[in-house]
């Protein structure tokens, strides 16, 4: 049955999870989007809440098991299989203050309730390991997804469900639906301004396997390397490495002591990929907010917020098209509370 039109500003990776949504529950949807490439093209698509979590993110921890409940349950009907890279990551410390970090984590998330299993034998579970890598904990839910091919996929699923594409709008007046979705990442304030949401930056590396190389690692290795993190995540044909994390207003010129310190880490953690070949290093832009959590609910009568998940916008994307649903159908999630006008977990 049609419940209206719907309008959703962005094409990534939140805007069309909401746009696909909205047309499975009967919704008429136009997805405003641009050529640009933008942050979903750049990220890892590492689904990881537990190897992320720090202690003060609670809530978002929280928020993160919920979506990823999500992505376990139903998130990945009518998508390729081969969307996903890797089903399980490990995440390990170089020395022995990462060592203790890595600790402090851990006792965290047990805090939580989702206690890890340490192992002191990392190179046991994943032997490209460097030698001398001891210490780590297996988080055995957390999943990967090839960032670029769920974009297409979310995008032929939309089209498939009969979601119409249209040009970027400059105004929300410059479309007439019932209910509009602002889900452009940090172009959303020029929409609503004062929303607070700014750009941080993050250089990513693809590094491609090649013939006579060590094999790609099965799960994603989340790494501390004296001090500093790394991550790698598996494609079907080599690596992403990332990121790095800084603010330098909307510059994504890869610069070169991130992306020096990105495959010095890499190494570090796993020398094999030296012999890999150096493929692309991009930069890209997370819509961060001031505490960290996404802004995702009601702005007004006609417009609604799914913006702000800064480092977590594939992970959060099943919960936030959830939410917005909610919202649209007049039943907001039951953890979800207000503040400053959008939803926030509890
Ligand atoms: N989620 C990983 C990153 O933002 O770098």
């Amino acid at each position: 049955m049609a419940k209206g039109s719907l309008a959703v500003i962005g094409g990534g990776v939140i805007g069309l999870s909401v746009a696909r949504r909205a047309a499975l529950d009967g919704w008429v949807v136009h997805v405003h989007r641009s050529d640009e490439t933008g942050s979903s093209w750049v990220a890892g698509g590492m689904l990881a809440p537990h190897s992320e979590g720090w202690p003060g993110e609670e809530r978002l921890l929280r928020l993160g098991l919920a979506s990823l409940r999500l992505w376990h349950s139903g998130f990945l009907d009518g998508l390729p299989d081969s969307v996903v890279t890797a089903r399980e990551s490990l995440v390990v410390a170089v020395d022995r203050a990462d060592a203790a970090d890595l600790k402090t984590v851990g006792e965290w998330l047990a805090a939580q309730g989702h206690p890890v299993e340490p192992t002191t034998a990392a190179r046991e579970i994943e032997p490209l390991l460097a030698q001398g890598i001891r210490h780590g904990f297996r988080a055995e839910t957390e999943l990967a997804v090839d960032n670029r091919a769920m974009v297409d996929a979310l995008a032929g699923h939309c089209e498939r469900l009969g979601v119409r594409w249209a040009p970027p709008v400059a105004e929300l007046t410059d479309t007439e639906a019932d209910a509009v979705v602002i889900a452009n990442g940090i172009d959303a304030p020029s929409l609503w301004p004062g929303l607070p949401i700014r750009p941080v930056k993050g250089e990513v590396l693809r590094l491609r396997w090649r013939r006579g190389c060590m094999p790609v690692p099965q799960r994603v290795i989340r790494a501390r390397v004296h001090g500093r993190q790394v991550y790698l995540v598996p494609r079907h044909d080599g690596v992403v490495v990332g990121a790095t994390q800084y603010e330098h207003g909307r510059d994504t010129a890869p610069a070169v002591t991130g992306v020096r310190e990105l495959l010095d880490d890499a190494c570090a953690v796993m020398p094999a990929l030296g012999e890999y070949e150096f493929a692309e290093c991009a930069a890209g832009l997370r819509p961060m907010t001031p505490d960290g959590l996404p802004l995702v609910g009601r702005l007004d009568e006609r417009t609604l917020i799914a913006g702000g998940h800064g480092r977590n916008g594939f992970l959060l994307a099943p919960w936030t098209a959830e939410a917005i649903l909610g919202e649209l159908n007049g039943v907001p999630l039951p953890e979800a509370d207000v503040v400053g006008g959008a939803v926030r977990v509890r």
